[in-house]
């Protein structure tokens, strides 16, 4: 780089330097590398869950989640209902300033469609403690295909910051033995 102009008229028509082609090979090649090694690593690297995401009105997912409470609920822990759903369904966890709703109870070996969604402000839906994160976004409805494969309490904590009761989000997820309830 000058600040003076190049000494030749014709300055951009020079063969390119070996070690600068070398270069440009290796970055071209590492590039190609990391590229495949994303899609491999999505099999075999036991990361994130791969999710869909829907265009929704977070009135109308709300809905959702209070016909599912509605009709499924079998407890209730702090003013927070317990729900039940039968297994294959579609389960909604809403989030909202400052807690995830309801209390979800899984069985084990199940699967189920999970619909996750925000009322207000952007929030970060993590499931403790296996390491599983997601954005969750007022207006799209994340929908994830999981089978819990392990019984217990999990805990779901918000890990993108929303204000003053950021630290308070805390939600809860049971999973237990296929036909158990509560
Ligand atoms: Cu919700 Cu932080």
């Amino acid at each position: 780089m000058a600040i003076t102009p190049p000494e030749q008229r014709i300055w951009w028509n020079e063969p390119v330097e070996r070690g600068e082609i070398v270069w440009i090979i290796i970055a071209f090649v590492w590039g190609l590398v990391m590229f495949f090694m994303m899609i491999w690593w999505h099999f075999t690297g036991q990361q994130n869950l791969s999710n869909e995401a829907y265009r929704i009105d977070p009135a109308v997912f709300g809905e959702r989640t209070d016909a599912m409470v509605e009709q499924y609920t079998v407890g209730e822990e702090a003013g927070i209902p317990v729900v039940h759903p039968p297994p294959g369904s579609d389960v909604y966890m809403l989030s909202r300033l400052w807690e995830w709703w309801p209390i979800l109870e899984l069985e084990k070996d199940q699967s189920y469609r999970l619909h996750l969604s925000s009322m207000d402000w952007q929030h970060g839906f993590s499931l403790q403690p296996t390491n599983i994160n997601l954005q969750v976004h007022p207006g799209y409805d994340m929908v994830l295909t999981v089978t819990p494969d392990q019984a217990g309490e999990f805990s779901v904590v918000c890990n993108e910051f929303c204000g003053i009761g950021h630290h308070t989000m805390v939600g809860k997820i049971y999973v237990v033995e296929p036909g158990q309830v509560g």
